[in-house]
């Protein structure tokens, strides 16, 4: 069981202070031998990061957003994700679908019916079609309040699109993400982010020791 790969996301509104504990996990799981992917959403292929340059800095209306970040995902599932957890590696991603829920949903209002669409077709049977949705194993929850986030974010580097939104659009995004938790609480493991990294850290580490997955 410990040897088979992993899907592992990491999620939560920007500030919340994902990309440290991500590095972290890689370190913790190579130092047991596993081969591990870490990678990041939009993004992780060549053709991807083009696509995140778009999402992040251009002005377009949220189905075009919505639409580019599922072909951005599409993407990186066929080269990237879906042949590692064929070799049994673990997977690393910071962010994935449940930020297109969060950001696309909650924080511009697109459809919700319209997104489960989308991840019906990108994450449905990669080969052959229909088989069933790919998921990943655990989801990583990094909750911390919007205004906390906002806090962070001021004293933070030059915004990006979505990091220069106000705490109004950061409450909807966090209200994305619970509405996520409550229709999948099984992959969820909430992370109290509000506090030292440290102590997060325990956490993110307890959580994936406790599937067995480190033996
Ligand atoms: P993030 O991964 O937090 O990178 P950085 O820490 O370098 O800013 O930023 C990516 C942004 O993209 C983030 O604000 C959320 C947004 N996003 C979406 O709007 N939809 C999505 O589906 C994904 C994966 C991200």
């Amino acid at each position: 069981m410990g040897n088979s790969g992993r899907f592992i996301t990491f999620e939560g509104i920007d500030g919340a202070g994902k990309s440290t504990q991500v590095d972290a996990l890689a370190q913790l799981f190579r130092g047991v031998g596993r081969t591990v992917l870490v990678t990041r959403e939009p993004g992780g292929t060549a053709l991807a990061e083009k696509i995140r340059k778009l999402v992040l800095h251009d002005a377009m209306d949220p189905l075009t957003e919505a639409l580019l970040v599922f072909a951005a995902r599409r993407d990186h599932l066929v080269q990237l994700i879906e042949p590692a957890l064929a070799r049994g590696d673990v997977v690393l991603c910071d962010r994935f679908t449940d930020s297109s829920f969060a950001y696309q949903g909650g924080g511009r209002g697109l459809d919700l019916a319209v997104l489960s669409m989308l991840e019906q077709w990108v994450q449905g049977g990669q080969a052959p079609a229909g088989g069933p949705m790919r998921q990943p194993d655990l989801t990583l929850w990094f909750d911390l309040s919007p205004a906390q986030a906002a806090r962070r974010l001021a004293a933070a580097r030059e915004p990006d699109k979505f990091e220069a939104q106000n705490e109004a659009f950061f409450a909807r995004v966090a209200q994305g993400f619970l509405r996520r938790v409550e229709a999948h609480p099984q992959r969820f493991f909430r992370l109290d982010a509000d506090r030292e990294r440290a102590l997060v850290w325990a956490d993110v580490e307890a959580a994936v020791r406790s599937r067995g997955w480190l033996e």
